[in-house]
């Protein structure tokens, strides 16, 4: 069956930022379907040659310079269609649908529209003959605000699509590193028995950014740290590193156990708000040498500034996962704009035996500590005590390493997280997408702590551009005798 693959709204942020770029490395993997049309439907009228110049122009600032050709651009854009038509109005896409549709194709439809118009085109769709059983349909974050908006925005999905038919992206489950933590928990052994609470002290998972808020000011007002990032982003990798083994590497198995997992998140009660999370705002700052904006102060051409603002551009969390496995181990989250580094990672942070054999004046007995690097510089480093080269009396212990850097082993990819998740979507694998239950879960999780904040009347803390975050995180951690983790790069 010949696939098409039509992008409602191609001519967008999304689909000339990521899509094209994506799926441009599938035809350089050679992983492109044969005979696959790529149809780019936008309101705006342009010809095919503008249309290609721009997706042109945009794949080689979104693509490795060294993986770009000619010859490669020739093959990957003769499948590229431009189509003018607008999705969410029926009679206008019945005009364009006569320009390229095929009952006879599997069709899969990209929504790169915003989510207040993903019903009428669902409904505009459906009335113009386009879906059938086969039709897949892909859409992605933000899916609403809160677990009642997302409720609202699935209801209008699921009245033209099933379940079966939806992939909701989250694009870290496209990315290897986070995959990869499906590999080192169930592919070795050694890990499973100590993986709980009887052997973990606590967890961190942390997602970093360097980057400022910029022109998305107004979207990000609205939206904030927490909803843009943690709520599915960093949930999504909780999920996968807690998760029970699932029964097989299948979608319903696996989306099955990560909801398991949500359902277990202990919903932090209003009065443990203060105690338990931390809402931070930058303020000016240097990140990386160079003087930055604070979040008030940053250039929004298009929306006024709201002097008040509180929304949150760095939020940690302490969590609890409420099961046989996790219960008693607090999982540190942590996700900010402007910090001093980027990166993402997990660390498991596993306890100390209450007894040591080592002489104490020689001691520097540090618990094992495992780092899954997500990014940059994927990879994983162990933390295990050596002895200290030399003649002194007992044994003296250092920390040492044992790294295993991906980009070591690895050739360097020639794909991106997109480009797994469109080829899952042709290969028709819903596993590393999110389920609407997972999605309604997570919300369930996050309208408690906004509603924490706002019964408390809990405000932003500001913390300069380029530091580690606002001082109230260290202090989450310093509470329970703990520290945030600081990576350096490849440390
Ligand atoms: C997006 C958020 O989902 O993820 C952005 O909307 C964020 O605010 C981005 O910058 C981070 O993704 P990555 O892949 O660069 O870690």
């Amino acid at each position: 069956m010949k696939t098409d693959l039509l992008i409602v709204g191609g001519d967008g942020d999304l689909a000339l930022r990521k899509l094209y770029p994506s799926l441009y490395y599938l035809e350089l993997n050679n992983c492109m379907p044969e005979n696959i049309r790529i149809i780019g439907m936008a309101r705006t009228g342009q010809t095919q040659e503008v249309f290609h110049d721009k997706i042109k122009t945009w794949l080689k600032k979104g693509i490795d310079a060294e993986f770009y050709s000619e010859e490669m651009w020739e093959t990957f854009s003769s499948k590229i269609q431009f189509v003018q038509g607008d999705a969410s109005n029926a009679e206008a896409l019945a005009k364009a649908r006569d320009q390229f549709y095929d009952a006879n194709n599997q069709l899969i439809v990209y929504l790169a529209i915003p989510p207040m118009i993903f019903g009428k085109a669902c409904k505009s769709l459906e009335e113009c003959g386009m879906v059938q059983d086969s039709t897949r349909l892909i859409v992605e974050k933000p899916l609403g605000d809160s677990r009642e908006s997302f409720l609202a925005i699935n209801e209008e999905l699921s009245s033209t699509f099933t379940e079966r038919q939806l992939f909701r992206i989250d694009h870290y489950l496209g990315k290897e590193t986070v995959q990869n933590l499906l590999a080192l928990r169930f592919a070795n052994d050694i890990f499973e028995p100590l993986w709980n609470s009887k052997y973990i002290d606590h967890i961190q998972i942390a997602v970093t950014e360097t980057v400022g808020v910029g022109n998305r000011w107004a979207f990000y007002n609205e939206t904030g740290a927490t909803r843009d990032m943690m709520q599915n982003h960093l949930i999504q990798v909780l999920c996968l590193m807690a998760m029970e083994p699932p029964a097989k590497l299948e979608a319903d198995a696996v989306r099955q156990e990560k909801l398991k997992v949500l359902n277990c998140l202990r919903l932090i009660p209003e009065d443990e708000v203060e105690e338990l999370t931390v809402r931070g705002q930058y303020a000016r700052g240097k990140v990386g040498g160079q003087e930055v904006p604070g979040y008030l102060e940053e250039e929004s051409e298009k929306y006024e500034i709201d002097p008040n603002s509180q929304t949150e551009t760095y939020v940690a969390v302490k969590a609890e996962i409420q099961n046989y496995r996790w219960s008693g181990v607090p999982i540190y989250m942590r996700t900010g704009k402007r910090l001093n580094t980027r990166h993402s990672e997990i660390v498991i942070q596993f306890k100390q035996s209450s007894h040591t054999i080592f002489d104490q004046n020689h001691r520097d007995h540090k618990a094992n500590r495992l780092i899954i690097r997500l990014q940059p510089d994927e990879g994983m480093r162990l933390r295990v005590m050596n002895k200290v080269s030399g003649l002194d009396a007992g044994i003296p212990l250092e920390a040492g390493c044992l790294n295993m850097w991906f980009a070591d082993h690895n050739p360097k990819p020639k794909h991106d997280a997109y480009t797994r998740l469109l080829l899952d979507v042709i290969r028709d694998d819903q596993t590393l997408f999110v389920s609407a239950a997972e999605v309604e879960a997570a919300w369930k999780w996050v309208d408690q702590i906004f509603a924490g904040w706002k019964s408390t009347g809990m405000k932003a803390e500001q913390y300069p551009a380029g530091s580690t975050g606002p001082s109230s995180s260290d202090a989450l951690m310093a509470k329970d005798g703990r520290e945030w983790h600081e990576t350096q790069d490849r440390e």
